[in-house]
């Protein structure tokens, strides 16, 4: 045992094993921007599938340097991300890894995640500067790293889940947008969400809007690109204020919370859906409990939370801040609040909540 100034006795085997651990994690902080480093200069794509490569021949598939390359293997071997052979001198790149790091349509695909992580790191001395002043930040004022990183991050999640099972998970809502429904897709981001939608439902009609137009102009784009710019009409707006009337689904992904004023949303929602309609929230997964959340996904949600969404909200009027953390309670009594009189869960994943609202 040691004892500090102030007499508190010390445990250095644990002071030691907290110190190793967060070596670890500097090692992991460092290794998030050569992920995106990879990822960027197609490394993990020439890895795929090429069987054991050393490094000059990895430099030469991806037009980069080999003394880069080599230093950049050792850490992706390092870190478990690779294979090493000592003998041959030869990296690999693991069918389980290749998937989460090359194929964007896999639902464990985590090159985004690492891409918005990013992001919010490098814009995180503005964020210090909020939490003196008490200002907020907002989700436009961020790098496009971490709107884009957010698009690629959730896209194979709602190609994984949104069709098969939590638009099914809804009372009616599919054989309405079967037949021909009209939908608003809220705070909608870059709309994979909504392409997603008028893709599986060519006979009803969606309406994305979002309060910054950046990600609004590249929706659109996405939607040309898929063919389905005549099903959509995109709008800049906030979710207190976006146009239209007669919804019969209203859908909310992983935005509510960021908003400042989420009741005065769900007052909106709840005047532009029609009688019968359903107010679709998909919230990240969280327990009502701050301590049901200490768990890996939880604490990298309260991280994001504290760089993106906390400051995100208070950045806007009201600034209710809910965090990414909020839990199943607190969206009740926004949803609530907001004039519906009936909300249940429909379906989780291990990064999803999802409810159904009803007037
Ligand atoms: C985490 S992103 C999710 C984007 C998109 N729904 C998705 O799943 O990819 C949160 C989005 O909420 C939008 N947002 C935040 N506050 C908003 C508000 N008051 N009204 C409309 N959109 C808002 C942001 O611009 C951002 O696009």
């Amino acid at each position: 045992m040691t004892t500090t100034g102030q007499a508190v006795q010390v445990d250095e085997g644990k002071l030691m094993q907290f110190v190793f651990r967060a070596v670890d994690e500097v090692g992991a902080t460092l290794n998030a921007a050569l992920v995106v480093m990879g990822d960027r200069l197609g490394l993990y794509q020439a890895l795929d599938g090429a069987g054991p490569l050393s490094p000059a021949e990895l430099a030469e598939r991806t037009g980069t340097a080999e003394r880069y390359v080599r230093e950049w293997l050792n850490t992706q071997a390092a870190g478990g991300y690779v294979e090493y052979e000592p003998d041959g001198g030869r990296y690999t790149l693991p069918p389980e890894q290749a998937m989460a790091l090359t194929d964007p349509d896999s639902p464990a695909y985590l090159p985004g995640l690492f891409q918005t992580a990013l992001g919010a790191v490098l814009d995180s001395p503005k964020i210090g500067d909020a939490a003196r002043s008490g200002a907020g930040f907002g989700w436009h004022e961020h790098g496009p790293d971490v709107h884009e990183g957010c698009e690629r991050f959730f896209r194979p999640g709602y190609n994984a889940n949104l069709i098969s099972a939590w638009l099914p998970a809804l009372d009616g809502v599919v054989a309405k947008l079967e037949r021909g429904g009209l939908v608003a897709d809220v705070g909608c981001g870059y709309g994979a969400s909504t392409v997603l939608m008028a893709q599986a439902f060519p006979n009803s009609t969606f309406a994305g809007s979002d309060y910054h137009d950046g990600s609004i102009e590249m929706a659109r784009r996405r939607a040309q690109e898929a063919g389905v710019h005549e099903q959509i009409n995109f709008e800049t707006a906030a979710a207190a204020a976006y146009s239209g009337t007669g919804y019969d689904l209203v859908t909310m992904f992983d935005c509510l919370h960021d908003m400042g004023d989420p009741v005065g949303a769900a007052r909106h929602v709840r005047g532009t859906l029609k009688p019968d309609g359903t107010w679709m929230i998909v919230e990240p997964h969280a327990g009502d409990r701050v301590e049901e959340n200490f768990n890996p996904v939880g604490r990298a949600f309260y991280c994001f939370s504290t760089l993106l969404c906390t400051p995100a909200s208070l950045s806007q009027d009201v600034g209710l801040a809910l965090g990414a953390q909020a839990g199943e309670a607190k969206i009740r009594d926004v949803v609530t609040a907001g004039g519906f009189t009936r909300f249940r869960r429909v379906a989780e994943t291990p990064f999803n909540l999802v409810f159904e609202a009803r007037p």
